[in-house]
């Protein structure tokens, strides 16, 4: 997203109790050399004041559509002209919603909506509000717009209650903001979803991932401030906004596809759950049900993730490995198999794995392991992320 040094940034603060931290985030990014100013919805009043926002920003904090203060009681076109990025923090359920469907019945969404400026999203609520499917396909909108969402990161929340739903801390969203993570300046490739192998033309061999932990991977890569290029196979998700997206459907198509994007790349995360066979022949017809049973023959895929781990130059690789019984010893076994420099182990079939939007992950490395524990896709993401970026200086090759 690259630096923040003299952008213009106007910050909508949401009507949550996340909203006591707005001042900081106002400070941290005033901080990294942004110009920032402020304008609360109605429902922020109640959690800050004006007073606190116009001592940190320096500036006059601005609430209202009616505003005669501002010339000609224009406020939403003049924020919205100077604006290099609306940052919404905390995004509420009910702004994400109004922001979703074009609504511009206050300040806040009237400069939202007539602005050019990239529009940015710390979602901060509780944690069935943010799994309700309303607000999911609210955020998917958004995002498919090109709005970059920043978190919600996992944790206490507000209620006492666990879950996703927390704003992200005020340095983080500077730090992702600023393109200065520390990830800043590498370039990344992630695999993710499934792979399709088609039988004849309406039927394929499949399987049962659904994209969420590679999305979130990448993700939290764009969010440490990584170059991002994301190589997926089939999905209902829209694909994180800044990321490179190139979709694939076939075994043969993600190969060929990491394979032309490798180069220059310092890390390989291969989360995809690639397909090991495929149809030799797949009939140019439709299969007709003719007899008893019907035999496919099937031949191995290329392994994509040991074909880049074997190659001369190479970047620091980092494979998953998705397991039903025994997952820490088969997954030791594949980072010795591959030579990758880290794999992430997680148990399939129950209650983790696959479709859910929770996961179990522990990380192994040919000199140990790191239990990431278990939480929201994104979480463990994020966490990943920080053990590759620790390591990545050091280890690659
Ligand atoms: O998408 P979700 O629903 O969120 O589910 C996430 C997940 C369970 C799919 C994910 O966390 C995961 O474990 N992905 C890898 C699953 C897998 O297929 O593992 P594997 O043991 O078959 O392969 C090991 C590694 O080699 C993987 O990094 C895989 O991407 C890679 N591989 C495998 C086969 C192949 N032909 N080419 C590959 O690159």
């Amino acid at each position: 997203m690259g630096g923040l040094k003299g952008q213009h940034i106007v910050l909508i603060v949401g009507g949550g109790i996340a909203a006591y931290k707005a001042p900081d985030l106002v400070r941290r990014l005033a901080e990294r050399g942004a110009e920032v100013r402020v304008v609360m919805t109605r429902g922020a009043e109640h959690f800050v004041t004006a007073t606190t926002f116009h001592a940190i920003s320096h500036h006059r904090v601005y609430h209202s559509l009616w505003d005669t203060e501002t010339e000609s009681g224009m406020a939403h076109l003049q924020l919205a002209r100077w604006a290099d990025i609306v940052l919404v923090a905390p995004a509420t359920a009910h702004l994400i919603a109004e922001l979703a469907h074009g609504f511009a019945g206050d300040l806040a969404t009237t400069l939202a909506l007539a602005t050019d400026a990239r529009l940015v999203l710390a979602p901060a609520m509780n944690r069935r509000m943010w799994r309700h499917p309303a607000t999911g396909i609210n955020v998917e909108t958004l995002a498919a717009r090109g709005a970059r969402i920043l978190g919600p990161a996992t944790g206490e929340l507000a209620e006492r209650e666990s879950g996703p739903g927390r704003m992200l801390e005020p340095v983080e969203i500077a730090q992702a903001l600023d393109g200065a993570g520390p990830l800043a300046g590498k370039r990344v490739l992630v695999t993710a979803g499934p792979t399709e192998e088609p039988i004849d033309p309406v039927r394929f061999v499949g399987n049962r991932s659904s994209g969420r932990m590679g999305y979130a991977v990448a993700n939290a890569a764009l969010n440490a401030g990584a170059e991002v290029t994301l190589v997926s196979g089939p999905t209902a998700l829209a694909p994180p906004s800044g990321a490179k997206l190139i979709p694939v459907r076939t075994a043969g198509e993600m190969a060929k596809a990491v394979d032309e994007h490798i180069a220059d790349n310092e890390l390989f995360i291969s989360v995809a759950a690639v397909a090991d066979y495929t149809p030799k022949q797949p009939a140019k017809d439709k299969i007709k049900k003719t007899g008893k049973t019907l035999t496919l023959e099937l031949v191995r895929t290329p392994d994509i993730l040991a074909e880049v781990a074997a190659a001369k130059k190479r970047p620091y690789c980092v494979g998953f490995a998705a397991e039903t019984t025994d997952v820490v010893e088969h997954a030791r076994a594949k980072l010795r198999e591959k030579k990758l420099d880290l794999i992430c182990a997680n148990r399939v079939g129950d209650e983790h794995g696959f479709g859910r939007e929770d996961n179990a992950l522990v990380a192994i490395s040919a000199d140990g392991e790191t239990d990431l524990g278990h939480g929201s896709k994104q979480v463990l993401a994020e966490r990943l992320i920080a053990l590759i970026a620790e390591r990545l200086p050091h280890e690659s090759g």
